[in-house]
């Protein structure tokens, strides 16, 4: 659903001619990034980001990806191959916006990054 939605904001400001929604278009908040992963991330990935228990990555692994390419995983769910577990999308919370998911990206950024 609020894929779709992400979608179609992607489409329409094609559309218009403005700039496609991107990461460089929005302001990130860590603070409200860390209420996100507070809320709803921890319980899976843990107060250090390593894994809640098995079948969790550590955090810290996946983050060489790009904003986009970890917005796209988040919100849509996310299964490596082999993978014994997958991440929800928008980790199971359904009113996540997308505002949110780039905010909890910059906070797994700061936190869990080198
Ligand atoms: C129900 C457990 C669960 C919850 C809740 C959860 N995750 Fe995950 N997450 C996973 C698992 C399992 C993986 C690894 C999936 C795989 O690689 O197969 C994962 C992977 C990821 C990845 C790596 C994606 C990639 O491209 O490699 C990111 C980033 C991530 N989660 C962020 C989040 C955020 C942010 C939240 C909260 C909004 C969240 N997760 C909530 C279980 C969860």
């Amino acid at each position: 659903m609020t894929t779709r939605k992400v979608l179609l904001a992607g489409a329409a400001s094609l559309l218009l001619g403005m700039p496609m929604v991107s990461t460089a278009a929005f302001a990130q908040d860590v603070d409200s990034g860390r209420t996100v992963f507070e809320g709803t991330c921890v319980a899976c990935h843990g107060d250090n980001g390593r894994g809640a228990f098995e079948g969790v990555p550590n955090l810290a692994s996946r983050l060489s990806k790009s904003d986009d390419e970890l917005f796209t995983n988040i919100s849509e769910g996310f299964e490596s191959p082999g993978s014994i577990m997958a991440m929800p999308a928008n980790g199971g919370n359904p009113d996540l916006t997308e505002q949110q998911v780039r905010d909890v990206i910059a906070y797994i950024r700061q936190a869990f990054g080198e």
